[in-house]
This record gives structure tokens, C-alpha cells and sequence, in this order.
């Protein structure tokens, strides 16, 4: 047989598209991580292995959202794991600590009551605690990712997931979704509020300490999203990244090695396809990689119906994702079919019993390593930890060290603290503008300030700020004054979203007619000096807002604590800094018209 040039090229692409998203685990680095628990615990968790029946150990491997289980449900379908998703509460029957302890005991009283012919295991109660316990009333809100990766401080965040978890078991809950160790790559995509920088090894550095601060609080941590999730084709989120495997090693995996190393209980696979692969069904990352080069011992768990996306699957069925390496269903609404299918394809051998068995083992080491097994827990039902007087220090240091100064003429910050300020644009006294998504609910949407008991707007914190310093504030939505000011200070941004609903075409800032530049372009005709506050969760294309403000400050998404932004921005009597700007850009800052990035620091003494 002859074969023509054409068919040599043929043959050869076919072999490049066979070869598209297999990953080679030779070329990864290597994780120099120990265990998770300790020969006791392995030994404790085989016989626990030996007594399980098929279904107690199906159950083991599948996770259902409270909104679709009760309680009751857990003695017919005894599950491994129940979370609160979307960082609740859309359903909005639980708010206040007291009332989430209340749900997470009843799950947790029911899982581990005993029953004849059934051995009780604790199931995992998991949350979005992405900046703070974030879906609990009172719960301090943290910065988003961006802002701490503005202060590139891997001791503050540390201290972060310390308080983050303290938070988290307060209410019982044990398993927290974060971190996010996205290394985004285009500014559209809707998570880069999520993600701590585009620097690859500030991400590992900074992942990894909070992996370190929840662990060390025994709340189980989640990398995620496993892996390339930033680096999607246009930004888009649960997209295609179209990488090398280089690029992808060198980029997103970075954090992987570094939270491994720190000991991370689980990982969640990403909804996105790495070279037009799924992730959820990618053995060779999954597996190959993770498991295997890498050395990852904890639980792989699957994002919400991520598995229904597997081209052959649906959110009720989904052994491929499960052979390739997927340890934990998030079947939130599907779990009961979810779990008579995959007990179904453990009988009928497409699932084998070493897979199986392989996945429950990983998470009951969770377990084990959480303590879970054990009768106390510490801070379990301690509710006043939910926003403690010293969680919220830690929080406004986190907010005044966020702070990027982008611009500075004249040197009209720091205001001097006798002035008498005009605080105003749209997001002044808005805690959930400034909380952003993830925050008591999903997208964090439409909060009015009484949902935030003990926050404070940055009005509220630069209003205190000034009278302490023998100053005043005035507060007004469109500009208009009673008595001239000193200073303005205006505070417009982003409104809150999560995910693929963050997606932009374009980075261009506004699309809402332009009325924050109108306001800037007003109060600059009257000659009153300007500082711009831009609460966003990423830079935006701000030119004009920029050129026409006195100073310009990029905020990001400060969370609960709104004081921190008066920290900086407000001087002492004589108008000398109490706190300096020591924040620097997490991700360049773009600007459109000179096809310029604003550098770290840009205009400081300008
Ligand atoms: C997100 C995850 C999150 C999960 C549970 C998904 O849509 O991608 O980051 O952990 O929901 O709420
Ligand atoms: C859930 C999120 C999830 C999203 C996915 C929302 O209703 O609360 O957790 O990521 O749906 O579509």
C-alpha cells in the first residue's frame, strides 16, 4: 500500500488530535508532600473499608446541596458529604449562626446515630467560605483573592484561613471550597475576583498559606479549580484553555504543587476542558498527574454537575468521571439517582471495586485528618466567633494593606483629618457592593446594609474617621452639596457578580451610560480636588476616570470591614499618612487608549 503525502499528514494529525489533553506525568514536577494520616489512621480506615457494604460506600462518594436533602434522608442514603452552595442562602430559610448550627448538627446527629447493620461515619458539611464564612449573617467578610494579592502577604492570609475556619466550625461546618488557585490570564473572565494574581508563584505562595491557616483551624481546604480554569480561551468561564502542557505546568498548576505540599485535603476538578478535553473526565491529569506524579492523597471532588458535562454523561450518571479519578460526586439535586446509578455500575462491574474502594479511602482520610471521628471539636457551636472583634481587625488590616494607589497629583491623600469631605457615588454606603459575589448568596446581589449587622460602608468608616479627627463627612448619591467641601471622595465600581455572569467582552469601564464619569467631570469643573475610590473585582479600562480624578485608588472588593479604606485614606490633624499605601498591583492595570500597562505604584509622587 502506498500512502500519498496527504495521508502521511493525515495520519499525523489524527495522532496530534488523539493526543489532545493527555498529560505526561514525567513532565510535572514532582509534590514533596507526607501523608495525610498517620499509620493509625490508614490502619483505622482499612477496617473501616472492610466493614462498609457497596451502597455505604457509594454513599461515601456522592455529595447532595442542602436545599435538596433533609436531615432524614441521610438513614435511606447515607451520603459522605452535604453542602450549603452558592455560598447560601437562596432559599434564605437559614441566615444567623445560631440557626446554621442548628441545620448542620441535625445533619451531622443523624449521619453518625447508630442503626443496626450500618456503620456511622461523619459526613463532611461543606461551604464557599471564599472570604470568610461568607453565607452566614455577622460572618466577617475578607477581601476577595484580588485584594490579597495586592498585600502579597502569605502571613496575613495565613492568619486569614485561621479566622476563616474558626468561622466555619463555629456553625459545624467542615469542609471549605477554597482556595481558588486560578492564574487567570485574560481580565474578561468572570473569577478573577477569585483569583489572588496573575503571577503563578505568588498564587502557590498565597494558596498555599491559606490551605495552611484553614488545615491548621481543622477545616478541610479545596484547590481548586483542577486545573487551567484560568486560562480559558477568551476568558470564559467553564471554557476551553487551549495550552501547551508546558504553558499549563508553568501557569495555572503552579498552586497545585504548593498547596500539596501544604497538606490540602481535596481538590476540586475544574468545569472547564483542557485541549478540548473535560476535566472532570481527564484520567491522565486526574490520576496520572495528580494522584500519581504529584502524590495528592486526599479526595478528589467534582464541581457541581461538573460531571453532567462529560460528553456521554448526565448529572445523575457519570462513571466515566468517577474511573477517571473523580473521588466525590457534587450531585446537588440529582444525588438519589446519582446514587442507585453509580450502585448500579459497581454491580455490573463499570465501576471496579479498587476504584471504588481507592475513592472512599481518600475520603474517610479526610475525615480521619479532620478529626471528624473524634467527640469534640473545637469551636463547634462557639457562634460568637461570627464576626469577632478581633476577626474584624484582621479583616481592616487586610483592607487598608489591599489598597493600590494608582495616582497621586498633588499629594491630595492623605486627606487631613479635620477637612470636611464629600463622600459620595453609588457604591459610598453599599456593604455589599463592596462585599461583591459569594456573600450571602451567590452572586451577592441586592443587600441592602441591614443584611451586614456589624459591617461598616466606607462612608461609615471615613464619617468616623473625620469627626474622631475633629472633621466631618457628607454623604450624597449624586454630588450636590451643602457646604463646600475640602475634598471629595468617590466611590464607584462593579456590582457584585459570580462566575460565568462576571464574564465580560470587553474591560472597557462604564457600560452604564457613563454617570460616574459625569459625576468626576462635575465636581472636577468645580474645582474640588478629587479622590476616586473603584470597588471592582479586577482592573478595568478607567482612563478618563482617571485623568480627571486628583487621586485614584483601586479598592478591589474590600469585604465587611470598611474602615480599612479610611485607615489610608484619612491622615492625622496635619494630614500625615497613619497608614501608608503598601498594596501593588495583582494584575497589571490596562489602559485602552495608550496601549500602556499603569505600573506597580504608578504616579505615587507624580
Ligand atoms: C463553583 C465552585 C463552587 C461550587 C459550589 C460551582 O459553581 O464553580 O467554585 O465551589 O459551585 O457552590
Ligand atoms: C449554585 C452555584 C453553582 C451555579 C452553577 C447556582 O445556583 O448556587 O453554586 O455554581 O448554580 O450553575
Amino acid at each position: 500500500m502506498v500512502i500519498s503525502a496527504l495521508g502521511i499528514a493525515g495520519l499525523a494529525a489524527a495522532a496530534e488530535r488523539a493526543e489532545r489533553g493527555v498529560a505526561h506525568p514525567e513532565r510535572w514536577p514532582k509534590a514533596r508532600s507526607s501523608g495525610l494520616v498517620s499509620a493509625a489512621g490508614e490502619q483505622f480506615i482499612n477496617e473501616l473499608l472492610s466493614q462498609l457494604t457497596p451502597a455505604e460506600k457509594v454513599g461515601q462518594i456522592i455529595m447532595a446541596d442542602i436545599d435538596s436533602i433533609a436531615p432524614e434522608d441521610l438513614r435511606s442514603y447515607p451520603l459522605g458529604a452535604v453542602l450549603a452552595g452558592g455560598a447560601v442562602p437562596p432559599l434564605g430559610r437559614d441566615r444567623i449562626p445560631a440557626e446554621w448550627f442548628d441545620t448542620t448538627r441535625a445533619f451531622h446527629d443523624v449521619a453518625r446515630e447508630p442503626r443496626p447493620k450500618h456503620i456511622a461515619i461523619p459526613i463532611l458539611f461543606a461551604v464557599d467560605a471564599v472570604h470568610g464564612n461568607n453565607g452566614v449573617e455577622g460572618a466577617t467578610i475578607f477581601p476577595h483573592n484580588v485584594g490579597l494579592g495586592a498585600t502579597a502577604d502569605a502571613d496575613l492570609v495565613r492568619r486569614i484561613g485561621e479566622a476563616t475556619a474558626q468561622e466555619v466550625r463555629a456553625v459545624g461546618m467542615d469542609w471549605a471550597f477554597a482556595p481558588a488557585l486560578s492564574v487567570p490570564q485574560d481580565l474578561r473572565w468572570g473569577r478573577i475576583d477569585e483569583s489572588y494574581a496573575e503571577d503563578p508563584k505568588l498564587v502557590a505562595t498565597l494558596g498555599a498559606a491559606l490551605v495552611r491557616g484553614l488545615q491548621g483551624g481543622q477545616v478541610a481546604a479545596t484547590a481548586k479549580h483542577f486545573v487551567g480554569d484560568g486560562g480559558t480561551t477568551g476568558g470564559i468561564d467553564q471554557g476551553d484553555n487551549a495550552a501547551s502542557e508546558q504553558q499549563l505546568i508553568r501557569s495555572n498548576a503552579q498552586g497545585y504543587v504548593a498547596s500539596i505540599d501544604a497538606g490540602v485535603m481535596s481538590v476540586m476538578a475544574s468545569y472547564s476542558s483542557w485541549q478540548g478535553v473535560k476535566m472532570h473526565a481527564n484520567a491522565t491529569l486526574l490520576t496520572a498527574v495528580l494522584k500519581g506524579r504529584l502524590g495528592f492523597q486526599g479526595a478528589v471532588v467534582g464541581d457541581w454537575d461538573g460531571h453532567g458535562q462529560v460528553p456521554g454523561c448526565s448529572n445523575v450518571s457519570c462513571p466515566q468521571a468517577f474511573n477517571a479519578g473523580l473521588d466525590m460526586f457534587m450531585a446537588p439535586e440529582g444525588w438519589k439517582e446519582m446514587f442507585d446509578n453509580t450502585l448500579q455500575q459497581v454491580q455490573s462491574g463499570r465501576i471496579s471495586r479498587a476504584r471504588l474502594n481507592d475513592a472512599v479511602r481518600r475520603v474517610l482520610r479526610v475525615k480521619v485528618a479532620l478529626g471528624l471521628f473524634d467527640a469534640a471539636r473545637p469551636w463547634e457551636g462557639q457562634v460568637d466567633l461570627l464576626g469577632s472583634a478581633e476577626h474584624r481587625a484582621l479583616a481592616r488590616e487586610a483592607v487598608r494593606r489591599s489598597l493600590v494607589l494608582l495616582k497621586n497629583r498633588a499629594r491630595v491623600l492623605p486627606i487631613r483629618a479635620g477637612a470636611h469631605v464629600l463622600v459620595t457615588g453609588d457604591a459610598a454606603d453599599d456593604i455589599g457592593r463592596q462585599c461583591g459575589g459569594w456573600t450571602l448568596g451567590w452572586e451577592g446581589r441586592e443587600h441592602d446594609n441591614r443584611a451586614f449587622p456589624l459591617a461598616r460602608s466606607i462612608y461609615s468608616g471615613l464619617r468616623q474617621a473625620l469627626i474622631a479627627g475633629g472633621g466631618s463627612a457628607e454623604l450624597s448619591a449624586d454630588g450636590r452639596y451643602q457646604s463646600a467641601p475640602d475634598v471629595a471622595v468617590v466611590v464607584f465600581g462593579e456590582h457584585p457578580y459570580a462566575e460565568g455572569l462576571g464574564d465580560l467582552k470587553d474591560i472597557d469601564y462604564p457600560l452604564n451610560g457613563g454617570r460616574d464619569l459625569a459625576l468626576l467631570q462635575r465636581l472636577h469643573a468645580s474645582h474640588i480636588p478629587i479622590v476616586a475610590v473603584f470597588v471592582s473585582g479586577r482592573p478595568r479600562v478607567v482612563d478618563e476616570e482617571i485623568d480627571v480624578a486628583d487621586a485614584f485608588v483601586a479598592a478591589w472588593l474590600p469585604g465587611s470591614e470598611g474602615e480599612g479604606v479610611a485607615d489610608v485614606l484619612i491622615g492625622d490633624e496635619r494630614g500625615t499618612a497613619r497608614y501608608a499605601f503598601t498594596g501593588r498591583l495583582p494584575f497589571a492595570w490596562p489602559a485602552a487608549a495608550r496601549h500602556t500597562r499603569y505600573q506597580v505604584g504608578f504616579g505615587l509622587h507624580d
